[in-house]
């Protein structure tokens, strides 16, 4: 039957069906879309509400549906079981997927996301998170893709995409320098325009181009002054003039603090309503609206960007509804990412372990029930349960649980070596542990660092006395082999000791499986790092976080919510960010400072060789070479290319190619321009100078296997 709705004609553009169906709108229907609740703490939420984290109701009358959102950065997450017992596929963490370097992969995984979502009734998935790394002890950065705007831009693109080929939409997030969780709430994070273009808005304008979002999420921190959803040169500057982004801009949850001022730099959308002071886009807005304060053309803009985004990714023409799901299929996604995520940082020869091993102890981490999660609103509930929850004390107590994925390395190591008898000791007392690895031919201790949204973490020291664990193993046993379960970078004081080192990160629904698969050879490692790991912590830009030490409140900035990290906080936390466009690895290459491992680092079975560099130059880099795998097992390179521009060394491209042994490939990795360029806020725009630049191919960002030069030409670029 054909639709009684003129805008049902999928033969018109977006743009044509939004317009069309606007006209049919009334102010307090336009009002309605612009605002919503969470349904978890409406007192009867209405039917069609899926229960995630926010809902936004349709125009039942002209068929507009409601929209259900979900948070689903690393699976369809429900945090402290908002829909009891509803488990999803939980993939690794970001700073897996990023270790992976994997566009095609980021697509699968935000396909499968995707498709588990809408299963589920969700047609808005809150996911896509591309900001850098600044601070290593961000409690987010297991959720973000590392600290390179290339790498981090191309995989939220790539994620986007896949979500969104499920015919719904994905945002990106959060919308900008959110780089820190400790006081997010009243952080004014302070940076030259130049520098933020060059870094954290390089990712989100690469993401945008590659995975062309519905929608983007604000954050919740001010930048230059203004809160980041009150911010015209964020949101309708960049966003929408300089990069033509047609989608809408939504609020995080509890991150409006006005009506006129939020809506005329941009914001498109409050969500979560209840987290703010008062419903901002509600009837305040109705009356700004009606006063003339806000543009009637302002409104309706807001509401054309929205319903065009709803059309343009099919959610009126393939209205999401439950359905059933394929878990064991969606799982297999998870198990190749874990594998394709884990980073092999240290190879004494220990690895892979042989299977002939008479006996092999697997000490600490919980390993004998699951892997780690991270905490905050992206936590996926397991299906069938956690298989450990443990409850936290401070400001993320309210809303995180320490949650263990029911993927146990104990049950994955014992079924790949049957021969072997595989004993576990909790790592409760290091001198036991010692004991029992004494008895054994090699030892695999687990090693976690739980991290949060909402919190950053104290330091990057393991926790619990896991250093002296790991110590005391590796003193009683040569073989010891560490496994981390890790949200960011840690110490290792303990590396010397220890014959392999691999950084599992949060591996996921399957990531037992994937840590023994790893271990025994039956998958090579191919992860690189997409984060630099520090020596210490006076080594970075900021030693401490800002956060200690408030400067006076400012009237009218306290934010009062429901959230308890909102009420901990108040007044204004000026946050400078000396460091520019300077992030991680450039940070450490332009300021001489060695690390514990570079960037782009990680090892493999094989071994790879890389030869016949050809660079041309001229408007941009192309860089072709060979890469040959002369070990003896089919492995993953992964090839990465810099240049220094400016004195600064920035990444500009990378290969990854699959090799058999005895396999070489010849690649050609050509620079997106404005890499190799300076942002030039007097043109404005992009500007490349003329002349040689130092161009080579590396395994990480401080080991260069081909040097080369190009010449640029002089050019320009718009914004
Ligand atoms: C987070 C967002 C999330 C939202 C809804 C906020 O606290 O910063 O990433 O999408 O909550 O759960």
């Amino acid at each position: 039957m054909s639709s009684p709705y003129p805008w049902m004609d999928t033969g018109l553009s977006p743009d044509e069906r939004a317009r069309m169906l606007l006209a049919e709108l009334t102010l307090d229907e336009m009002i309605g879309l612009v605002h919503g609740p969470m349904p978890v703490l409406m007192a009867s939420p209405p039917a069609d509400a899926a229960m995630g984290a926010g809902y936004i109701p349709g125009v039942a009358r002209l068929g507009i549906p409601a929209v259900n959102e979900t948070d689903a950065s690393l699976g369809v997450s429900n945090p402290r079981q908002m829909r009891k017992g509803d488990g999803a596929t939980g993939l690794p963490g970001g700073l897996s997927l990023a270790s992976s370097w994997d566009e095609a992969l980021a697509y699968d995984g935000g396909a499968m996301v995707g498709s588990e979502a809408r299963d589920k009734g969700f047609n808005v998935l809150l996911g896509g998170g591309a900001n850098l790394t600044r601070e290593p002890r961000c409690g987010r950065n297991f959720e973000y893709l590392g600290e390179d705007p290339l790498l981090a831009g191309v995989l939220a693109g790539a994620a986007i995409k896949g979500a969104q080929s499920n015919h719904i939409v994905c945002t990106l997030k959060h919308f900008a320098l959110n780089d820190q969780e400790t006081c997010r709430h009243v952080v004014d994070a302070q940076i030259d325009e130049a520098a933020l273009r060059e870094s954290d808005l390089l990712a989100f304008q690469i993401a945008i181009e590659r995975g062309e979002p519905g929608s983007v999420m604000c954050a919740y921190n001010k930048v230059n002054g203004d809160w980041a959803g009150e911010n015209a040169f964020l949101l309708t500057d960049v966003l929408k003039r300089d990069w033509g982004w047609k989608g809408w801009v939504m609020s995080d949850w509890g991150a409006v603090h006005s009506t006129a001022k939020a809506a005329l730099a941009g914001m498109d959308q409050e969500s979560g309503e209840q987290l703010d002071k008062q419903v901002y886009f509600g009837a305040p807005l109705k009356e700004a609206v009606e006063a003339g304060e806000v543009p009637f053309e302002r409104l309706t803009e807001m509401v054309h960007r929205i319903l065009r985004s709803l059309f343009a990714h099919g959610l009126f023409d393939h209205p999401a509804g439950k359905r059933e799901t394929d878990y064991a299929k969606n799982s297999e996604v998870s198990l190749r990412a874990a594998e394709a995520g884990s980073v092999l940082l240290k190879n004494d020869g220990v690895l892979p372990l042989s299977r002939q091993a008479r006996r092999i102890a697997v000490i600490g981490g919980h390993a004998d029930v699951g892997v780690l999660s991270g905490g905050g609103s992206s936590q996926v509930i397991p299906i069938g349960g956690p298989g450990l929850e443990l409850d936290v004390a401070g400001v993320a107590g309210a809303f995180a649980r320490i949650t263990y994925q029911p993927s146990s390395p104990l049950a994955a190591i014992r079924a790949q070596a049957p021969q072997t008898e595989v004993v576990f000791d909790d790592g409760a007392d290091p001198a036991r542990a010692a004991e029992l690895a004494k008895t054994c031919d090699a030892a695999v201790v687990f090693a976690t660092q739980w991290a949060t949204e909402a919190e950053d973490l104290p330091g990057l020291d393991l926790p619990d006395g896991q250093d002296e664990l790991i110590a005391a193993v590796a003193g009683a046993n040569a073989k010891t082999v560490v496994v981390l379960e890790t949200g960011t970078p840690v110490f290792m004081p303990w590396l010397d000791a220890v014959a392999g080192v691999l950084e599992a990160w949060y591996p996921g629904t399957r990531g037992g499986e994937a840590i023994a698969n790893l271990l025994f050879g039956e998958a090579n490692p191919s992860g690189r790092l997409p984060i630099t790991f520090p020596r210490a912590l006076a080594d970075l830009v900021r030693p401490e976080i800002p956060g200690q030490i408030f400067g006076p409140p400012v009237e009218g900035q306290t934010i009062p919510t429901t959230r308890p990290d909102v009420q901990q906080h108040k007044g204004r936390l000026v946050v400078e960010h000396p460091e520019g466009a300077d992030v991680g690895y450039r940070w450490f290459d332009c300021q001489g400072i060695a690390t514990l491992f570079p960037f782009g680092f990680g090892l493999s079975y094989t071994r790879f060789a890389h030869s016949g560099l050809k660079v041309e130059g001229g408007e941009t880099v192309t860089v072709g070479f060979d890469i040959a795998n002369v070990g003896e097992r089919a492995g993953v390179e992964t090839a990465q290319v810099y240049a220094r521009i400016k004195g600064g060394q920035r990444l500009i491209g990378w290969a990854r190619v699959a090799l058999k042994p005895g396999e070489t490939r010849r690649v050609s990795v050509t620079a997106d321009r404005r890499l190799l360029a300076s942002y030039d806020t007097s043109l404005p725009g992009w500007r490349l100078d003329a002349g040689a630049v130092e161009v080579w191919v590396g395994t990480d960002a401080e080991s260069a296997t081909l040097t080369g030069q190009a010449v640029l030409s002089a050019g320009t670029m718009a914004p």
